[in-house]
């Protein structure tokens, strides 16, 4: 099932998936669906969604910054979500706690898997079709998704999509006193019958005003950059273009796609030496120009904006991330500006 990992302690755990298209699995008579009934009282006008944990997927948008973009753009279709999903196993380490978690199989490096909040009512249920698309275990570990967001319940317009998995759900009681109680549950890589069970424990509601509040996990597509590379007009290279994504730094992306970034007429700045100085900020060598697409660009930090301030067109490289704000689009960059 799952393509080979390049990490010897993450090890994919083997779940029974009848077929890659629920369509088929649904009418092999083997479906696991749930109804959380819809409230024809309360809709969804009354809810909130948080995006908060946008910044869960810490060393993603670490990278890329806060989006600036509507993130659904990134969104895959169902059935793309349903061959997608997998589960491995994360023994505990020094940074995070061990268990099993949802991850994108990607084998064609493109993807990431999200992470969101969602605020939705209680009462009347959350209107949600739940369906299993791996499990079979009498551990009761699975993949259970939302299928189908009914269009009168809790659940619908608050942001969630077909394919999203809940990893886990809290509830906040109030024992009267002001005490206040908060109670969750961890539904990650459960199947069917052990999400529900998880669901259902959660303690009952008081108030109409209670809420449940959802985390979610999604597979995303990264956003793409399209970068024309020119090079100097007196030189032998032709243009080329590569696709970078959004979180990358500049440098590292070229040199690791074979682009040359050899200024011969870079100086270092800060002891007038000669060479490449490692991403120090320093060099120079890295430069480029920038001739569309600057805005596709992380903000300058004060070095480099001091050693380019008579270059407006110009960046560098190595202390560029592309996509940033997660958006992406199309560049033209000239390698090696000095020498046009
Ligand atoms: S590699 Fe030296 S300034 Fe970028």
């Amino acid at each position: 099932m799952p393509p080979s990992s390049s990490s010897s302690s993450i090890l994919y755990i083997l779940l029974c998936i009848p077929c890659r298209n629920l369509h088929q699995y649904r009418h092999g008579g083997a479906v696991h669906s749930f109804v959380l009934p819809p409230s024809t009282m309360k809709r969804a006008a009354s809810m909130t969604t948080s995006y908060l944990s946008a910044q869960v997927q810490g060393s993603f948008y670490a990278a890329a910054g806060a989006p600036s973009v509507d993130m659904t753009t990134y969104d895959l279709p169902l059935e793309r979500t349903i061959d997608e999903w997998t589960a491995v196993v994360q023994p505990p380490s020094s940074l995070r706690e061990g268990g099993v978690f949802l991850r994108a199989k990607d084998s064609r490096g493109e993807l990431f898997v999200d992470t969101l909040q969602f605020s939705i009512r209680r009462g009347g249920g959350l209107g949600l079709i739940l369906t299993e698309i791996a499990g079979g275990r009498e551990d009761g570990i699975g993949i259970t998704i939302i299928e189908e967001i009914l269009a009168d319940g809790n659940s619908a317009g608050v942001g969630l999509v077909p394919g999203d998995s809940i990893v886990s759900l809290s509830v906040s009681t109030s024992n009267g006193n002001g005490d206040v109680q908060t109670t969750m549950v961890s539904t990650e890589c459960m199947g069917y019958d052990a999400t529900i069970d998880a669901i259902t424990s959660l303690p009952p509601s008081t108030s109409s005003d209670d809420v449940v509040n959802l985390t979610v996990k999604r597979v995303r597509r990264q956003p793409r950059i399209n970068v024309r590379l020119q090079y100097p007009p007196n030189s032998d290279e032709d243009d080329v273009t590569i696709e970078l994504f959004a979180g990358e730094n500049l440098r590292r992306a070229m040199l690791t796609r074979g682009i040359k970034l050899n200024d011969r007429l870079a100086k270092r700045f800060d002891s007038g030496g000669s060479g490449d100085c490692g991403s120090d900020g320093t060099c120079a060598t890295c430069v480029v120009g920038v001739a569309r697409g600057m805005e596709l660009l992380s903000p300058m930090g004060q070095q480099e904006e001091q050693i380019l301030s008579k270059k407006p067109r110009w960046r560098m490289a190595c202390k560029t991330v592309v996509g940033y704000g997660m958006v992406e689009g199309n560049m033209t960059l000239q390698v090696n500006p000095r020498q046009w």
